[in-house]
């Protein structure tokens, strides 16, 4: 019989995530099971809202690990805090965007959206302009876009946000663990994230936080949380408190990883990490620009952690890609939307972010390219 398995070799994942896993954090994932209320269980689950606490810089009590990958932090934030009839706002320019738009809109809610081109970032006279003439519930941003590559002014919008009343949520997937991100310096009331991305854990929770002003707006709620599973007013009662309550039993080795991913950007310092993630961007450039390929972002606005590169005219994005994987099991991302085709998304997230994955990706690009 065989063991399918057996079969899987290491890639070098530079796409849009998953990023390479360290060997600490699979070690983690194989450590035995405790029962999801096991006293030793819950201190780790403390300790890990601690961790997320200081990787997203907040002093938010609801900060927590929801099971689920980031789409499931989003449709959790949505849920929990916006009720029929609420006005929200969605600002637009890629494919997580448009993705909160239709969560949002699942909810009975009023929802209006900005949109600004995909590749460049949300423009903040346009935002100002709507917020002045109009008040919401509800404002929405997406810090880095992965779809292509852009880093929106989430502090800069906050500050608008706050003149308006309304809550300022920030989708952190791929930012968190790998840019600056200052949830309560920047005025944001909730944040969701996502495990496989600069955490460099595989996919299956998304780290979430409320402020106490999203806090007041869950507890104060006319209506029910239309989703049961993703209800916070219960989940908090399992994550915090002398007693936990059973809610849903709790993806025990999984929250091993994302302690063990968190313990180890901690270790190796935050601004550190940062750091890394920038140097390595920078080294990245330079590597493409001696291959004559180039990011279609501006400068100001680009991610280091997500690369979106031009594709060549007469080069086929499929056949590069297959090619990478097929001979050198190195991932790369293709377009998506009104990109597909025309970039590939090159992922310097977390445990990828090296110089080593650099030098690989380059010596197979020399070879495919040429
Ligand atoms: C910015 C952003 N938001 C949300 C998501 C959704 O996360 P997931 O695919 O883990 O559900 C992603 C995934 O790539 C993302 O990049």
């Amino acid at each position: 019989m065989i063991n399918k398995l057996s079969q899987i070799k290491e890639p070098l994942l530079m796409g849009p995530g998953p990023s390479c896993v360290s060997y600490s954090v699979y070690q983690a994932l194989a450590k035995p099971t405790l029962g999801h209320l096991d006293p030793e269980f819950i201190s780790l689950m403390d300790k890990i809202k601690d961790y997320l606490r200081e990787l997203m810089r907040t002093e938010n009590k609801l900060t927590v690990p929801v099971s689920g990958t980031g789409s499931a932090g989003m449709e959790t934030c949505f849920v929990n805090l916006v009720e029929p009839g609420d006005k929200v706002l969605i600002l637009i320019n890629g494919v997580f965007g448009t993705r909160m738009e239709d969560v949002a809109s699942r909810l009975g809610a009023e929802v209006n959206s900005l949109n600004f081109d995909w590749g460049t970032p949300v423009l903040l006279d346009q935002v100002e302009n709507q917020l002045v003439g109009k008040k919401y519930d509800l404002v929405a941003v997406v810090h880095a876009e992965t779809s292509t590559g852009v880093c929106n002014p989430v502090e800069e919008i906050g500050e608008i946000v706050k003149e308006n009343g309304a809550l300022y949520l920030v989708d952190c997937v791929t930012s968190l663990g790998g840019m600056d991100v200052k949830m309560d310096g920047w005025q944001i009331d909730a944040l969701y994230s996502g495990t496989q991305k600069c955490l460099s854990c595989p996919p299956g929770l998304s780290p979430v936080s409320f402020s106490d002003k999203a806090v007041e707006k869950l507890s104060n709620r006319k209506s029910k949380v239309p989703n049961w599973y993703l209800d916070l007013s219960m989940i908090i009662k399992y994550w915090s408190g002398k007693a936990r309550v059973y809610h849903h039993t709790a993806p025990i080795n999984m929250l091993y990883g994302l302690y063990q991913a968190c313990f180890n950007i901690i270790d190796e310092g935050l601004d550190a990490v940062i750091q890394r993630h920038k140097d390595m961007h920078q080294m990245l450039l330079g590597a493409l620009d001696n291959l004559g390929l180039e990011l279609i972002v501006e400068e100001s606005a680009r991610l280091p952690m997500l690369n979106a590169v031009k594709i060549p005219e007469g080069v086929d994005d499929g056949d590069v890609r297959s090619r990478l994987l097929n001979k050198f099991h190195i991932e790369i991302g293709g377009g998506l939307g009104p990109l597909s085709g025309k970039i590939w998304r090159i992922g310097l997230m977390g445990e990828t972010a090296k110089k080593e994955s650099i030098q690989k990706l380059m010596d197979a690009f020399n070879e495919i390219l040429n």
